[in-house]
């Protein structure tokens, strides 16, 4: 942990923060879906560890976990989006809330969520942790936002750079990156 530390050029968010904002959010989906039942899903990996701390601060919500492995082209660019994993469920009638660690371009999101709208699922809602809004490319955006982040490439609590630095609990600028995420 402590050599991961020494790669951050600049933390952004302490682990405090984070948590604070993580039960904020949570705290604001449970106003709304409270006597409702949710189906929650997430887009893997990145929002793993968001998923777990987010949903165990909600209260009194009936709700289901699934996950959507979606492929991108190459990243930074619009590309082909292809599905890897599907959902296991149905999410006809159901109300979806899409909980994302990030969202920058807006392409994954994009994609899920033309994906799903054909399924006729109740509602659709995303709440994100982090998100790049001035970077939008694609018409996408959050419902529940927890952090607007600068042009910068982060890393920690879930967001990774090469699959490294997942778990780091701080979110911060990496000091030296040799290629594009
Ligand atoms: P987009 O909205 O289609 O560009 O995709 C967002 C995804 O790109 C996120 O779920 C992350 O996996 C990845 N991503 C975007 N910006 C960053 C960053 O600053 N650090 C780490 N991953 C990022
Ligand atoms: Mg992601």
């Amino acid at each position: 942990m402590n050599q991961m530390i020494d790669d951050i050029g600049e933390i952004l968010f302490s682990e405090e923060e984070i948590k604070a904002k993580v039960k904020e959010l949570a705290a604001r989906v449970t106003a709304d879906y409270r006597g409702k039942e949710l189906c929650i899903i997430t887009i893997l990996r990145g929002a793993a560890i968001f998923l777990a701390d987010f949903t165990r601060e909600l209260e009194d919500i009936n709700f289901t976990i699934d996950f959507l492995v979606l492929s991108r082209g190459s990243a930074g660019k619009t590309g082909e989006v292809k599905i890897i994993k599907d959902l296991d469920h149905s999410i006809y009638k159901k109300h979806v809330l899409i909980v994302e660690d990030m969202i920058d371009i807006g392409e994954s999101l994009h994609y899920a969520i033309k994906v799903l709208r054909l399924r006729n699922p109740a509602s659709i809602k995303v709440c994100t942790l982090f998100e790049k809004p001035y970077r939008r490319i694609l018409p996408i955006e959050s419902d529940y936002s927890g952090f607007i982040l600068p042009d910068e490439f982060v890393v920690g609590y879930g967001l990774d750079y090469r699959q490294k630095y997942r778990n780091l609990p701080v979110v911060g600028i990496l000091k030296q990156k040799t290629s594009p995420r």
